[in-house]
């Protein structure tokens, strides 16, 4: 499994994978690397806490697999990696600090935009598929990410993007 997706089943099964290796590679790598490059201490500790819910979005995953009978495994999820990628990008090449926050904050918005398109989908489909208890921890998570990008927006708009206009590297 998967070659060919035969049922709604299986293509449920399938996006819940991509969205178990998604979460696992943003507590392992993806958080703490944003987390690392950021400046301002508003921005630091919104994506700790967003960290700390990411590992509850683990757990989570494991519950919905089992009570819908799936054992928990993951497929190699290659959008998540791309926008990882950027923000790898953002830490690397933008030195003034202020200019990278606001780079960071656009990544971490990318990554709760995929996250919300991909629990969306899967809230909709347990449902579909008659997995109720499923489909509420699904939307508690939804819940999560939309209100984890609301946080990032509000930084941006506040503050993070009027420090980036004032900021630049000189050369
Ligand atoms: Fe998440």
């Amino acid at each position: 499994m998967f070659g060919t997706v035969k049922n709604m089943n299986e293509l449920f099964e399938l996006e819940l994978r991509y969205a178990y290796d998604c979460e696992q590679k943003l507590v392992e790598k993806g958080l703490p690397s944003m987390i690392e490059a950021a400046q301002s201490p508003e921005l630091r500790s919104a994506l700790q806490q967003h960290l700390q819910e990411t590992k509850g979005h683990v757990r989570r995953l494991e519950t919905v697999f089992s009570a819908c009978q799936l054992t928990p495994d993951t497929k190699s999820n290659s959008i998540l990696a791309e926008i990882m990628s950027a923000a790898k990008d953002s830490a690397a090449n933008i030195p003034a600090r202020e200019l990278r926050d606001a780079a960071l904050i656009a990544n971490g918005n990318m990554v709760e935009h995929y996250e919300i398109a991909l629990y969306g989908t899967l809230g909709a489909w347990a449902r579909q598929l008659g997995y109720d208890n499923a489909a509420a921890q699904l939307e508690q998570t939804l819940d999560e990410e939309k209100a984890a990008d609301a946080k990032l927006t509000e930084l941006a708009n506040t503050s993070a993007n009027r420090r980036a206009a004032r900021s630049h590297t000189a050369g």
